[in-house]
């Protein structure tokens, strides 16, 4: 089932997507999270920062998996989404360090590095919630549209137009962005109990409206989410307005 729930503003729509992880938080101390990196998720981290600051929000026995990583460049190097979980939540609130885990882009054998994280998720239970953004070309996490799509973590190789998107952390210069990345497979996805996706902006409204209404296809992974059985999809008003 599919809820789409539609606000004003982004930053309202990071609020509530804010108290639906403050609420499952709460249920569930012990929570298993995928999170995501990029523009849109910033407003939410900051909601949950604030929660957290304001004590009413506790991390100290939540795990996090995020869900993809370039590939190649250095533990804490600029611009890697290690780097960006630091800086914008894994800092700024109680979740013990060896619970937020992120793949390891610099791992000499990535093979191994992709079965360890599957082993890792598998026995922390799976994962309770993801959080989930879209790309502007409909990709979850780094699976990116193509005629197959891999179920587990696996080495990806980035469309250009997603290299683009992350260019802002690389000082704006796309060449800098990593080829390659590894991400969570769509199986791994799509094995949550329960899914969050956010989209704000209108750049975002046409692959919004292809992926929740557009037949179900490899060639916009996001329309897979339309045969998980408990999604709910946050919207600004810009990123709905073609639905
Ligand atoms: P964005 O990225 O939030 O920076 O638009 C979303 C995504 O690619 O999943």
């Amino acid at each position: 089932m599919m809820q789409i729930t539609t606000y004003a503003t982004a930053e309202r729509a990071a609020g509530a997507a804010a108290r639906l992880v403050l609420n499952r938080l709460t249920d569930r101390p012990d929570i298993v999270i995928g999170l995501p990196t990029g523009s849109t998720p910033v407003p939410l981290y900051r909601a949950l920062v604030r929660a957290y600051t304001r004590g009413v929000a506790d991390f100290s026995q939540a795990t996090t998996f995020n869900l993809d990583e370039f590939l190649g460049l250095a533990r804490g190097a600029v611009g890697s989404y290690r780097t960006f979980m630091e800086t914008h939540l894994f800092t700024q609130v109680n979740l013990h360090p060896r619970r937020a885990h992120v793949l390891d882009g610099a791992a000499h054998d990535w093979k191994r590095e992709v079965a360890r994280y599957e082993a890792q998720i598998a026995q922390a239970g799976g994962l309770d919630l993801v959080i989930l953004g879209i790309g502007r070309n409909g990709h979850l996490g780094f699976n990116e549209p193509g005629p197959t799509l891999a179920a587990r973590t696996h080495r990806v190789v980035l469309k250009p137009e997603t290299r683009r998107a992350n260019a802002g952390l690389f000082g704006g210069r796309w060449r800098d962005v990593p080829r390659e990345a590894l991400s969570m497979g769509i199986g791994t996805i799509l094995s949550a109990r329960e899914v969050v996706l956010i989209a704000t902006g209108g750049a975002k409204s046409r692959i919004v409206a292809r992926a929740l209404h557009g037949p179900v296809t490899t060639r916009v992974p996001a329309s897979l989410l339309q045969m998980h059985p408990h999604v709910t999809v946050v919207l600004d008003r810009d990123a709905a307005s073609q639905l």
